[in-house]
């Protein structure tokens, strides 16, 4: 079974993604947080953010990998967790620019098919259901106001104990604009796949959204099960 969670920043992608994951006992992949990983590997290295072939050698050197600790997925650039510092807004302004150059973009999506193997996964990002996991049974396209959504976010860094000196209005201009250019980028740009179901989570809790998903993964469970 797959599962392909896309839609616009801080929709709550990654919340609920992880939420059903652990209730199905499913593996679950940020694909965020490996377009993030590059963006710090760039900078880093002090590589300019749209050189291409530069990023993808620093990526093979470093490597990126996913580690769970204490229940929590951490990320790793080479021996280095990263999973704070990839969140901050510096690393968000720049990785609309580097997600859309081809060759990071094949690569991770190479990654992101191998990680996807032959187990039951639950993944999220932008072009899971268009690009990545074309297959999958369940694709679910989460959407909601970008003021409720820039809320979150500012809620987020507090509760991840991440710096922040931005205002809510602050942040909304960043993630419309960071929609923007996710949406209008030339290779498999942010999208609802034709047999997406799209759910508004403006005035609905985490809980809601898990039951929702939930919901339509029994319904595909059934019709595989009825198919045999
Ligand atoms: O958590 P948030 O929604 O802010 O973003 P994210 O899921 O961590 O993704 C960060 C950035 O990575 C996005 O703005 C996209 O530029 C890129 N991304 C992508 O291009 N394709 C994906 N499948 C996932 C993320
Ligand atoms: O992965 P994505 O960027 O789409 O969003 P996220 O990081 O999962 O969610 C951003 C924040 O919104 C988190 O702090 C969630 O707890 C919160 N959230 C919420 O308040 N209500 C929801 N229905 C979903 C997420």
């Amino acid at each position: 079974m797959q599962v392909a969670i896309d839609g616009p920043a801080s929709a709550g992608k990654s919340t609920v993604a992880k939420l059903i994951a652990q209730k199905l006992n499913f593996i679950y992949i940020d694909t965020g947080a490996m377009y993030r990983a590059c963006t710090i590997i760039a900078q880093k290295h002090g590589i300019d953010y749209s050189n291409e072939a530069e990023i993808l050698k620093a990526v093979e050197a470093e490597g990126i990998e996913f580690q769970t600790v204490n229940n929590e997925q951490r990320v790793y650039v080479g021996k280095q967790d990263v999973s704070q510092e990839i969140r901050t807004p510096e690393i968000s302004a720049n990785v609309s620019q580097v997600s859309a150059l081809a060759g990071i973009r094949a690569k991770m999506v190479d990654l992101q098919r191998q990680m996807a193997g032959k187990m039951d996964v639950v993944m999220d990002g932008r072009d899971i259901g268009t690009t990545v996991l074309p297959n999958a049974q369940v694709k679910i396209f989460l959407i909601a106001s970008a003021y409720s959504r820039a809320k979150r976010r500012m809620l987020d860094f507090k509760e991840r104990g991440i710096k922040n000196s931005q205002t809510i209005e602050e942040i909304e201009a960043d993630i419309t604009a960071r929609d923007y250019k996710d949406s209008h980028r030339k290779i498999s740009p942010l999208r609802k796949a034709a047999s997406a179901i799209e759910i508004d989570t403006t005035n609905m809790t985490i809980a809601q959204v898990v039951d929702a998903i939930l919901a339509e993964i029994k319904k595909s469970q059934k019709k595989l099960e009825k198919r045999g």
